[in-house]
């Protein structure tokens, strides 16, 4: 999509981080933005700034695991605003633990949200850009789509799936000769609320009891997407120039190719991987 001014844009997980950097960045080329986020506090003073940049914006507390409420959204979103053209699948929580450590409700949360969440919000709106034959999605996957860290077992399960629903989409809309795009963003640390994510734990679905390596881990990962290089701002941009240029994959720290392509070499060679955070 070369011209955004005008169009809407739909983002989940929009009340901090990449989401709310996406929106602004959204808002700051003239589109008009839907927001959809489970913290509705942080979401309307979001739904604020980008009414204060001059365009419109609405703002719906939902939750992406649950198909019907991402649906909901989708209908708002066209009812409100008039239709939808750029879709960020981008809500996300990043609990950590080994595979056999983390409870069914760790995995059912984590899949829930970063991978159901993904799936429902292609479910929702594909159809309709299909039908307008205009449109881009953009799902947030990770580094940890490309490689596997160890200690976030249940996180890089998304995230690697994200990433082959992400190039299966695009070639089932090339073979559709659609004029739809997708993209798929592989960050790495950047600070935003990630690794916190706990703070939207459903009830229902409680942590495990956490090892000392699995909270040591934590304490790091905290340390580390604190001191990220590239700021929330900057990846929507790198967001933003891709729809634009029509670009798929959007890796915004070239550091980490080199882990992707050992990995890559390691599959060819027939080698056990080795581990992404010791290269
Ligand atoms: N920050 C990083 O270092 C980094 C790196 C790679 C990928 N990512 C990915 O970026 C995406 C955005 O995360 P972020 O870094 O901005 O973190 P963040 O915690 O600042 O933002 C995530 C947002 O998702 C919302 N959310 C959580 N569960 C939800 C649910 N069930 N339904 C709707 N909204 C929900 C949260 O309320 C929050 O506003 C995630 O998918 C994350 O995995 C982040």
């Amino acid at each position: 999509m070369k011209e955004l001014k005008g169009k809407v844009a739909a983002v989940t997980g929009a009340a901090s981080g990449l989401g709310r950097s996406m929106a602004l960045a959204f808002a700051t080329e003239g589109m008009d933005v839907a927001l959809a986020d489970v913290d509705d506090r942080n979401l309307n003073s979001v739904e604020n700034e980008i009414q204060n940049l001059g365009v419109r914006a609405i703002a719906l507390k939902m939750d992406v695991s649950r198909g019907e409420q991402v649906e909901a959204f989708r209908d708002q979103a066209i009812t409100r605003l008039g239709g939808v053209h750029v879709v960020c699948n981008n809500a996300g929580v990043s609990p950590l633990g080994a595979a056999w450590e983390c409870s069914v409700a760790d995995w059912q949360w984590t899949l829930g949200v970063n991978l159901w969440g993904v799936i429902h919000g292609i479910r929702a709106f594909t159809p309709h850009l299909i039908a307008q034959n205009e449109g881009h999605i953009v799902n947030t996957a990770s580094v940890s789509g490309l490689i596997s860290p160890p200690g976030a077992s249940a996180y890089n399960v998304t995230k690697h799936a994200v990433v082959t629903l992400s190039e299966t989409l695009h070639h089932e809309l090339r073979e559709k000769n659609s004029r739809v795009g997708v993209s798929v963003l592989c960050p790495a640390y950047v600070s935003t609320g990630i690794s916190n994510s706990e703070r939207n734990r459903p009830k229902d679905l409680p942590a495990s009891e956490r090892s000392a390596e699995t909270l040591a881990r934590q304490a790091m990962l905290k340390k580390a997407v604190a001191s990220g290089k590239i700021t929330a701002d900057q990846v929507a941009q790198a967001v933003v120039a891709a729809i634009k240029e029509e670009r798929f994959y959007i890796l915004t720290h070239a550091r980490i190719k080199g882990a992707i392509q050992a990995r890559m070499e390691d599959i060819l060679e027939g080698r056990a991987p080795r581990d992404p955070m010791k290269l």
